[in-house]
């Protein structure tokens, strides 16, 4: 009932199904183009969410000393929604694990957290309220934001007294400026991503702007991105700044094993489970820069940057580097991700909505 209103109301504002905002499909990247709505909800600290509302997109207003300003408390979820071929409507993939992530992470973080049902109906809302900016079949996706902020205000060290959950969206298309080609990485040894026992394993916005100085100095002696390494022994692989890392060998397709310290992936498990199903052994375990020297192929994933291919990696200034031809692993499983993910093969899993 709910989507029926929805979309009643939604074509009765904008129009019919197929009416597109105006926008060159063909030049998409990983940039912020503003929708028209978003989704909100607020909550005290010992309530709990109870209704939210669409409004138009924008800014919102916060106190100086809210505690996502003051002391970090926030988290963030990222999850697309597709436009699926010969007018088969929108399809979000599998976006109750972002609902569930978003709570793990909030216990984590001493935040009140919505619901499984209250995420799925904001993410739903404010994907039908935007439909005009879902690109059309193969040009890209409506990436959609969930955050989770501490908006009450806070001056000694605690838990805000208010909390905001707000979901915006914005069309999106590859996330690496080289498109579907190959990704060059390097790893970083000065800076750490995570720590044993910190919050690595979980979405925190605390997780991302320290990643941005490796991040910068590698972009300036020409890498994608950075890859680290675990924080103790300093040799074990643990994840890109926005993806995870799995590498190929022969029939193997192994990836760091998650504990803590790496982001528990959607499209990660997505691809170990596809990887499984494709025929091959898959193996999450401690994986160590030795296992870069023998691997025949390296891939990213992750929901911005789905499955990436990666070209080389640089450590200790040498240059590993892996097959990324048309035959790789990599794109095979790119290939069976985004063929449920669009519609162009039945979802057995039921891993779309
Ligand atoms: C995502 O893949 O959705 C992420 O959250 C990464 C983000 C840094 C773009």
């Amino acid at each position: 009932i709910v989507e029926v209103q929805i979309r009643f109301r939604v074509n009765g504002e904008m129009g019919s199904d197929h009416e597109y905002a105006d926008v060159n499909w063909d030049e998409l990247g990983f940039r912020l183009m503003p929708t028209d709505y978003m989704y909100m909800m607020k909550c005290s600290q010992h309530d709990s969410f109870s209704e939210g509302q669409l409004t138009q997109y924008g800014n919102i207003e916060l106190n100086a000393s809210a505690g996502v300003l003051n002391y970090g408390q926030g988290l963030f979820e990222g999850l697309k929604a597709y436009r699926k071929i010969n007018g088969g409507g929108l399809a979000l993939f599998r976006p109750e694990e972002n609902a569930r992530r978003m709570q793990m992470g909030a216990e984590r973080m001493c935040m009140p957290s919505p619901t499984v049902d209250q995420f799925l109906h904001a993410v739903k809302h404010t994907v039908l309220a935007n439909k005009r900016w879902v690109p059309p079949p193969g040009k890209g996706s409506l990436y959609v934001r969930p955050l989770l902020l501490g908006s009450g205000p806070v001056l000694g060290l605690a838990p805000a007294t208010e909390y905001l959950f707000l979901v915006y969206a914005a069309p999106v298309g590859n996330y690496f400026k080289e498109g579907l080609a190959p990704i060059n990485l390097i790893i970083e040894e000065d800076t750490c991503r995570a720590t044993p026992g910190g919050t690595g394993g979980v979405k925190t916005i605390t997780n991302y702007a320290p990643v941005l100085k490796a991040q910068q100095e590698a972009k300036k002696k020409g890498f994608t991105d950075v890859l680290f390494l675990d924080s103790v022994n300093k040799i074990y692989l643990e994840e890109a700044s926005s993806s995870n890392i799995f590498l190929v060998k022969n029939n193997l397709i192994l990836t760091p094993k998650t504990g803590g310290t790496i982001l528990e992936g959607i499209t990660r498990a997505s691809i170990i489970e596809i990887a499984g199903d494709l025929g091959h052994q898959v193996e999450e375990r401690p994986v160590s820069v030795d296992d870069l020297v023998d691997a025949d192929e390296v891939f990213c994933t992750g929901t911005a940057v789905v499955v990436a291919p990666v070209s080389s990696i640089t450590y200790k200034d040498r240059r590993y580097s892996y097959n990324c031809g048309e035959h790789a692993v990599s794109r095979r499983l790119y290939k069976s991700l985004i063929a449920i993910q669009l519609g162009h093969v039945q979802d057995k899993k039921g891993w779309t909505i």
